[in-house]
């Protein structure tokens, strides 16, 4: 019996960067996807007990859009992406709640990846889950979900580097903790909306170069008012990655706040991707006490939060809540082991 485990993410700071080569801040969770089964056989086969129907994929299928149920696509694109010569047969069970904003899809393509056989370096595993998102899913993601599934660091959050995809490990201190907290709001349009934003920052750059060398003053030069502001976020959110890095390792904590409400102010106004219970939400968080700062987390228009708060800060009860542990990135299982976290 082969057992593979992927974890969702959370970022802490720097969204819509990525895709720009920009930097990001996110850590492995202690929510994640596990794919049971065997190999052997010409189909992929998966179960899940949240979905009433099975993934059924032929290891020659030619294109992972066209395939459903809609959740079999994932399945799919790491098919046509891995290209194994042998099928697979068992069940996935997640902890991540899907279209949550903590990267089901993600945790399900790493750890289909894993089941299936894939062998070698966390961003090679990372790479591979992107190409099969965008094929799946059509969305132009970058690679911060998959690479923080695949690489993550036990006690630690991720700078990763989109550009050069160095990742460096930032220790979270041990008076904080990471509190992820669901809007209860799903995501809609996020896949139009998403490409449009990406878009918007192709433009920008198609005029002054990469976004992540462009200064505030280069910003001038866009004359489309929209990708101005889009690009303004990108520039700003690169620089807020760096502040939170620097403040959670020398325990600056009004430093941590405001870098987060700086990026949530940043991705409500200039981006455009939060949506009216997200602000009051991250309001009613950050007027609590123990609550260092909090931001919406991953792409937006629905989905969670992400607060740093102090250890043991005791939330309302009428919240969705996690404490998150900074757990390690995807792994294969032996038998009778549970996750690294
Ligand atoms: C989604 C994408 C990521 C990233 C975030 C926003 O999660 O998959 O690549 O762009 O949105 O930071």
């Amino acid at each position: 019996m082969i057992r593979a485990w992927a974890p969702g993410r959370v970022n802490l700071i720097g969204d819509h960067t990525d895709h720009t080569g920009g930097l990001v801040l996110p850590m492995a969770i202690d929510l994640g996807t596990m794919v049971s089964g065997t190999r052997g056989g010409d189909v992929v086969e998966l179960r899940s007990p949240i979905e009433p129907e099975p993934a059924i994929v032929p290891l020659d299928l030619a294109d992972p859009a066209a395939v459903s149920p809609g959740w079999a696509r994932y399945v799919a694109g790491v098919v046509a992406e891995l290209r194994p010569t042998v099928g697979f047969s068992g069940s996935v069970r997640t902890t991540v709640p899907v279209r949550a904003g903590l990267s089901s899809s993600a945790a399900l393509e790493v750890a289909v990846a894993l089941a299936l056989g894939f062998d070698g370096r966390a961003i090679d595993l990372a790479r591979l889950g992107q190409r099969a998102e965008h094929r799946a899913s059509g969305v132009p993601c970058g690679i911060m979900d998959q690479l923080a599934s695949a690489g993550g660091v036990v006690g630690h959050a991720l700078r990763i580097d989109c550009t050069s995809l160095a990742v460096q490990p930032v220790p979270l201190p041990d008076d904080l903790e990471v509190v992820v907290v669901d809007s209860g709001q799903r995501r809609e349009l996020a896949t139009s909306a998403y490409a449009e934003r990406a878009a918007a920052c192709q433009a920008a750059q198609a005029s002054i170069g990469p976004l992540r060398e462009a200064t505030l003053a280069d910003l001038d030069c866009l004359t489309d008012e929209v990708v101005r502001r889009r690009a303004r976020h990108v520039v700003t959110e690169n620089a807020r990655v760096d502040q939170l890095a620097t403040a959670l390792t020398t325990g600056d904590r009004s430093s941590v706040a405001d870098a987060m409400a700086a990026s949530h102010r940043s991705l409500r106004e200039d981006f455009e991707v939060s949506t009216q219970v997200l602000d009051e939400l991250v309001d009613r968080l950050t007027s609590l006490d123990g609550v260092i700062g909090a931001r919406l987390t991953g792409a937006g228009f629905g989905g969670c939060t992400v607060g740093l708060v102090e250890t043991g800060a005791l939330l309302p009860d009428d919240l969705t809540s996690w404490r998150i542990v900074p757990s390690a990135g995807a792994h294969l299982l032996d038998e009778g082991e549970g996750p690294q976290q």
